[in-house]
């Protein structure tokens, strides 16, 4: 395609993208990406910035390790360097651009700005898309390595429980303290 020429796909996507603002999420359904999307495998880390525009998810390292590219998939984490979009057809996918509500701050953004979690920020929207899934892993009752009583409905999350749950994603800037304290805040735990 001349490179000048519309490009059908981004067309079809500014419906969608038109779709999200008005609903105020970024949560899609699989099945109304554009075919070309599908096909380059939408919800990595190249596609969602590529084909989607939704630019907040990172691609750090590409090999599953930093967590950088996090993503919620019908609510459960990912890292999206490790999926492709065929492997989740019908389903919906919620990046950091869809976790506020509006102009209100999803409480775990408003922790991590309170709590300065962040430095350089590369990793931040992975860290909190993690960080949304981890306390919803831990609402339903899912231990961790470090889980010592498995007979409560779910654990405390102390700093250890928190940092061993959220051990998958890397900051460079070692914001690890104040992320800690951010998510903390966001679950209505003391700081
Ligand atoms: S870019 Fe996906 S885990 Fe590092
Ligand atoms: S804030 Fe810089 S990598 Fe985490």
């Amino acid at each position: 395609m001349d490179e000048h020429e519309p490009n059908p796909e981004l067309n079809a996507m500014e419906v969608t993208r038109r779709a999200v603002i008005e609903t105020g999420t970024t949560a899609l359904l699989l099945t109304t990406l554009p075919r070309g999307a599908l096909a380059a495998g939408a919800v990595d880390d190249d596609g969602l910035p590529e084909h989607l525009a939704l630019t907040g998810s990172k691609k750090g390292c590409d090999h599953g390790q930093c967590g950088a590219c996090t993503v919620l998939i019908e609510g459960r984490r990912i890292n999206s360097c490790l999926t492709l979009a065929v492997m989740h057809d019908g389903e919906s996918v919620t990046t950091i651009e869809g976790l506020a509500e509006g102009d209100n701050l999803h409480p775990l953004q408003t922790a991590f700005v309170e709590h300065d979690g962040f430095q350089c920020g590369y990793c931040t929207s992975g860290q909190i898309c993690s960080a949304a899934g981890m306390l919803a892993e831990n609402r339903q009752g899912m231990p961790s390595y470090v889980t010592e009583d498995l007979t409560q409905p779910a654990a405390e999350l102390t700093d250890a429980e928190i940092r061993e749950r959220m051990s998958g994603n890397i900051c460079r800037c070692a914001a690890y303290p104040n992320i800690v304290a951010a998510i903390k805040q966001a679950a209505g735990l003391p700081t």
